[in-house]
């Protein structure tokens, strides 16, 4: 079982029966893999049993899973219909029939925030979409647009556990003519999130971006947070991406990061906005700051974002000095209510200068509101001088 180090807790229980008393460690993996999440273990019968060639169907035995409709285990460079069929990680993953599903039940926290990662490609041209859900939630995710010329790309999406025992489902909605098509699945995890605390100095709820879905180290492409309008239940804790396109999660290990392990590149110009109502008090002035950068990625040039606070909005374009890979930039602002919209857009609709299809494009981080008292200072230390 794969585990990030941080998401280790382990639990002391003790027990106190009439005349023993013992402990047990209990150690709970607050983020892993699923049990045959990345689908690596072999069937019973070997995956040769399971159709591989294309020309399976029925219910499949994949194991730690349930099944419904028609899922087979497919294998990297298997072949069907002249196109190669793209394996995400490692040598194997599976593919959706029509309205097909597949399961797995998870222990988890009742009432915790979780966020499911996971991988997807389409075989066909046609839309295809896979509807992730956790009774009673559940999100229909389109893997029409592709972000990356790999031809798969990693996404997130969170839920709230109503239970100590969820169940985890995974189903495609499409009805293609040619049975053969229908989405691509691949390493599924899932991380408990926490909300971070809210820094006295700034009133941007992880601003910084630490905190967020599970993302696997061998993993280059970065995570798409797809459309989610709810603040509570987002994998990006404090942020929601109001557009109808994603915006990537990146991290340190595979791109330029300008603050810390995390941060997010905006995508899809106008049709990828992340957004956070934050505190404010009534008509005092304050400072939004960000750090805006580029993400290593060969990113065709120029790079630009628009950023909003309150009724402001401000153009500004990724100007570095010599060798940084960031800068900071400011929008000043009257706060108009005792909450104020912080969101940030790309200007343009960037791809990737060496495979010229991946959608890029500028990186923000390290997000802070706070009141303009250092504005203040300035305007008294020039009163000052002028006075002398
Ligand atoms: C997705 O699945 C959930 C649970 O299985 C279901 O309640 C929901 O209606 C489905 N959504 C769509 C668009 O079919």
């Amino acid at each position: 079982m794969e585990c990030e180090f941080h998401g280790l807790v382990i639990t002391i229980v003790w027990y106190n029966l009439p005349n023993v008393s013992f402990r047990s460690v209990v150690h709970f993996c607050l983020s892993r893999l699923l049990d045959n999440g990345d689908f690596e273990t072999p069937p019973a019968g070997g995956f040769s049993n399971l159709g591989l060639g294309g020309r399976g169907d029925g219910p499949t035995a994949i194991p730690s899973w349930k099944t419904n409709g028609t899922v087979e285990a497919v294998e990297s460079g298997q072949k069907q219909g002249g196109m190669i069929l793209i394996v995400p990680q490692g040598r194997h993953a599976v593919r959706l029939g029509n309205d097909a599903e597949i399961s797995q039940d998870m222990k988890v926290e009742k009432g915790s925030l979780y966020s499911i990662t996971f991988s997807a490609a389409r075989t066909c041209a046609q839309l295809e979409s896979l509807n992730v859900s956790v009774p009673p939630a559940s999100q229909t995710i389109d893997l029409q647009t592709l972000y990356s010329v790999q031809g798969w790309d990693s996404y997130a999406w969170a839920f709230q556990a109503q239970d100590d025992v969820v169940s985890l489902l995974f189903r495609n909605l499409g009805m293609e003519d040619d049975p053969t098509c229908g989405p691509i699945l691949d390493d599924v995890a899932v991380k408990k999130l926490f909300t971070p605390d809210k820094p006295k100095d700034n009133a941007v709820l992880n601003g910084d971006f630490e905190e967020g879905p599970w993302m696997f180290r061998n993993e280059s492409l970065g995570i798409l947070l797809p459309t989610n309008l709810d603040e509570e239940t987002s994998s990006l804790p404090g942020w929601i991406v109001e557009s109808n396109r994603a915006v990537r999660y990146i991290d340190s290990y595979h791109f330029t990061v300008p603050q810390g392990k995390r941060a997010i590149e905006l995508l899809s110009g106008k049709e990828g906005i992340i957004s956070q109502m934050v505190e404010t008090t009534p008509n005092k002035p304050y400072r939004l700051t960000f750090s805006l950068g580029h993400a290593g990625d060969s990113c065709k040039q120029p790079l630009a974002v628009m950023a909003f606070a309150g009724d402001q909005a401000q153009n500004i374009h990724y100007t570095p000095n010599a060798n940084a890979t960031f800068q900071t930039a400011d929008l000043n602002f009257t706060a108009k209510a005792d909450r104020t919209r912080v969101a940030f857009y790309s200007i343009y609709y960037n791809t990737r200068s060496d495979d010229m299809s991946s959608l890029c494009g500028p990186v923000v981080d390290d997000i802070r509101v706070a009141l303009s008292g250092s504005n203040r200072v300035n305007v008294y230390l020039k009163g000052f001088c002028q006075i002398k």
